[in-house]
């Protein structure tokens, strides 16, 4: 059977990853999570101090960009894929609402988006590929087979990531995560550099009211659809 790409963007913690996670398994293609990259950026300029107030080092970060090294490897026991930052797991830390509250600003660099556009093409040379961001459909695959747009409340998406980070012990309040997802939502679509937008021939999916079965379901559909 054809291989193809799926593009699947949208709005932070729509349940873009577990959709696209979920989908890849069952297909048995692979699996990138491009925020994940962005995240994994971000993390280093914290660790370097190169973000103060709000505002980042750009000349130590393009120094440092290709020095850069971010893979995925797979935790046979979690039976998940887990982002490494130069040899290092930072799949929690990466997740972390400090690493949140920056990621926006440096993710918005023309240089950094560069640099992970590049390698995102670069996974899929064979395609048979499932990958989740913002910019998926409209800049790394314009040429997607299929593209979903997905999007949910803020509230429902605040929820779902506030008993995220509480079952992992972070110490959060709901409005403190209410805000970073508006904020996020705000520059994500609003930024010079490839603003979050949905691709003109994507699908549009609205989950706030769906069950997990229910969107993974409907995605294995669409698959089927396309690949018939
Ligand atoms: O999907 P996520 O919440 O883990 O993404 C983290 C941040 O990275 C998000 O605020 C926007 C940015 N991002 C992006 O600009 N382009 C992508 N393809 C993926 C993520």
């Amino acid at each position: 059977m054809k291989k193809i790409i799926i593009a699947i963007d949208g709005f932070s913690s729509c349940g873009k990853s577990t959709m696209a996670k979920d989908l890849a398994k069952s297909v048995g293609y692979a699996y990138v999570d491009t925020g994940a990259m962005y995240r994994s950026v971000t993390l280093y300029c914290l660790r370097n101090n190169w973000i103060n107030d709000g505002v980042v080092d750009e000349e130590k970060l393009k120094e440092a960009i290709p020095s850069i090294k971010i893979d995925f490897r797979y935790n046979a026991e979690k039976q998940i894929n887990e982002t490494y930052l130069n040899d290092e797991n930072v799949e929690s830390e990466i997740r972390s609402l400090k690493v949140s509250n920056s990621v926006s600003i440096v993710s918005s660099i023309g240089f950094v988006r560069r640099a992970m556009v590049a390698q995102q093409q670069a996974y899929s040379v064979d395609r048979g590929v499932v990958m989740d961001g913002r910019d998926i459909g409209t800049v790394v695959f314009p040429d997607a087979e299929l593209k979903i747009f997905l999007t949910a409340s803020p509230e429902i998406r605040a929820q779902r990531r506030y008993d995220e980070l509480k079952t992992k012990g972070e110490n959060v309040s709901f409005d403190e995560v209410l805000e970073n997802v508006k904020q996020r939502d705000y520059l994500d679509q609003n930024r010079e550099e490839s603003p979050l937008r949905k691709a003109d021939d994507a699908i549009e999916l609205d989950n706030s009211y769906m069950t997990i079965q229910e969107q993974k379901e409907w995605l294995l559909q669409r698959f089927e659809e396309r690949t018939k």
